[in-house]
């Protein structure tokens, strides 16, 4: 009888250069995304899809990870002797949200060899693997389709995303044939990070997938790729070679958070659709807007400067001089 899987991975080992240098000394997965770490939205979205035993890997400083999901006594103590009840059970309810586990990647060597951590934790089931720094936010689930795509044909799956052609060489990209249902494709092939012109497509692997425990054989056999790591759309193309994998197209809703641009936007759309901070962040938000809008020349830090001192300069020479 086949099982749909219940183990996930996050690998959360980067070094995370895009974003120096907040993350010089801090993992990018702790980030916070308006007031919880990025890596709090995976794991409760691994949770919401039914994976409730996740592996964490990490590397080095990468200790406040398991430091937010482990219990902090002196912490709750503080919080039930001063009577914030709520707090307390927020701050209770972080470490009893999955049974996590952690395995320390020793150097940061690709993503394949981030996957190949996780062999012995799997011991031979189909896993769910999210990367820590891609977020979702979408009202259409998209790892309870993968798993429920995974139960239908008992393959490895790969979330994808249609991306503007410039953009390819950013991800790793597959070729498919299509199948009756939109959302899904039969993936034929995989390259990492293709130029434009000899991409295969235009649908792009992004960080959820489903395997099958055979993508661990294929992690043994990838030798270093691109940049010296280890590859895991090398270990999926080998995948390939020995069983059917399917594709499961995702429209929107996709944050790399491990990018400034992202990591901003992420921010803003989670504050948004929040109902204790949506409505007043959204006014704030239009008033800002609006002001830079009307000011295009307060664009740039250098043009606001400049527009700042003139404004002074402006009010220095109407002040009545002093006698
Ligand atoms: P990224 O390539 O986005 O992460 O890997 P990075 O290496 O931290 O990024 P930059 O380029 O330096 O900014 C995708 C995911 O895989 C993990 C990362 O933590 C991230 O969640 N990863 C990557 C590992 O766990 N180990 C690795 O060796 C590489």
């Amino acid at each position: 009888m086949h099982h749909l899987p219940r183990k996930a991975v996050v690998p959360a080992a980067g070094l995370g250069t895009r974003l120096l240098p907040a993350t010089k000394a801090q993992p990018k997965e702790m980030l916070p995304l308006v007031d919880r770490p990025a890596i709090q939205y995976i794991i409760e979205e691994a949770v919401s899809a039914g994976l409730d035993d996740i592996l964490v890997i990490t590397g080095k400083s990468k200790w406040s990870i398991e430091d937010h999901f482990d219990k902090s006594f002196e912490l709750e103590k503080h919080l039930e002797s001063s009577g914030k009840i709520e707090e307390l059970d927020l701050v209770r309810s972080i470490s009893d949200l999955a049974e996590l586990h952690y395995v320390r990647q020793g150097e940061p060597l690709g993503l394949g060899h981030a996957v190949s951590m996780a062999k012995q934790h799997i011991s031979g089931e189909p896993f769910a693997v999210l990367l820590a720094d891609d977020i979702m936010i979408s009202d259409h689930p998209l790892l309870s389709g993968m798993m429920q795509l995974y139960g239908e044909q008992q393959c490895s799956v790969l979330a994808l995303m249609e991306v503007p052609s410039q953009d390819i060489s950013l991800y790793g990209c597959v070729s498919y044939e299509p199948t009756e249902n939109a959302e899904i494709v039969r993936v034929t092939g995989i390259v990492e990070k293709p130029d434009p012109d000899e991409a295969p497509s235009n649908f792009a692997v992004i960080g959820r997938y489903i395997f099958t425990p055979e993508i661990f054989d294929c992690l043994d056999k990838t030798k270093p790729g691109r940049n010296g790591e280890i590859q895991l759309t090398d270990a999926i193309s080998l995948l390939l070679k020995q069983q059917p994998i399917f594709g499961y197209v995702v429209k929107d809703g996709r944050f790399d958070v491990g990018t400034k641009i992202d990591y901003l936007t992420a921010i803003v759309e989670l504050a948004l659709v929040r109902d204790d901070l949506g409505p007043q962040f959204l006014a704030i938000l239009t008033e800002i807007v609006s002001r830079f809008e009307d000011k295009p020349s307060a664009r740039t830090p250098r043009e606001r400067m400049s527009h700042a001192m003139s404004e002074i300069m402006r009010k220095l020479e109407h002040k009545p001089k002093s006698k």
